[in-house]
């Protein structure tokens, strides 16, 4: 298996390419109006779910939005905007004209990619590690599809907690946690990278004569 050819061929293209791919992925605000092969797709699905899991539960579950079902789910992500007064107006003119922006972003976008899980133990401590795993599998699934030449969003709002949100998506408040929402499409527009912070700000180096 790890000599096979399939998989020497797939090693290669992660090994060799994966520092480039880290830094060189963008989050994509604007995308081509074409729709990402299904197969494609699928594949990159697969590779997501190499993230590390505790007990191999594999907890990422997911629903695609695509065609028409892209402007319900967006009018659903906004009601809840407005439930949890997100968007402040109240003039009905500007909350058209909204309604009408929004429309447009979730139809200019081929593909909305919702990640959740099923609870295990009600915000416990199994439930962190599904959501770190699950978080895994999104940044892996993001990376994998840079490397394809396809872009990704990850946005997350107070929406992904809204009970009426979950039960819109056919989802259980009580049986369910949202975890991200992706954005997915070929990029019309790279951005340009924002610059990070040097990680010698963060790292404390603790030796053994430090933690006695
Ligand atoms: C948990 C999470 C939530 C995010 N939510 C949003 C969001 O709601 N809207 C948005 O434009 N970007 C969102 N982002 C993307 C960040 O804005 C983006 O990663 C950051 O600006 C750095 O840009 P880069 O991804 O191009 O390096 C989110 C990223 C993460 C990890």
């Amino acid at each position: 298996m790890y000599f096979n050819k399939k998989y020497n061929i797939f090693l290669g293209v992660l090994v060799i390419n994966i520092f480039e791919a880290i830094e060189s992925r963008r989050t994509i605000l604007e995308y081509r109006p074409d729709k990402v092969d299904r197969n494609i797709l699928e594949t990159l699905f697969n590779y997501a779910a190499w993230a590390p899991n505790h007990h191999m539960k594999q907890p990422w579950k997911i629903k695609v939005y695509e065609d028409e079902a892209r402007g319900t789910f967006g009018e659903k992500v906004v009601d809840s905007y407005f439930r949890l007064g997100l968007i402040k107006t109240t003039e009905t003119k500007k909350i058209e004209q909204l309604r009408k922006g929004y429309h447009k972003f979730f139809n200019s976008v081929p593909h909305h990619i919702l990640f959740f899980m099923e609870k295990e133990d009600d915000g416990g401590y199994l439930d962190d590690e599904n959501y770190a795993a699950v978080c895994a599998y999104v940044q892996n699934f993001q990376l994998s599809a840079w490397a394809k030449g396809i872009g990704t969003m990850w946005t997350s709002k107070p929406t992904l907690l809204d009970p009426t949100f979950i039960k819109d998506v056919g989802l259980s408040p009580e049986q369910h946690r949202l975890i991200a929402v992706l954005q997915v499409g070929y990029p019309k527009k790279i951005p340009n990278g924002r610059q990070r912070t040097e990680m010698s700000n963060y790292i404390e180096w603790i030796n053994q004569e430090e933690i006695k």
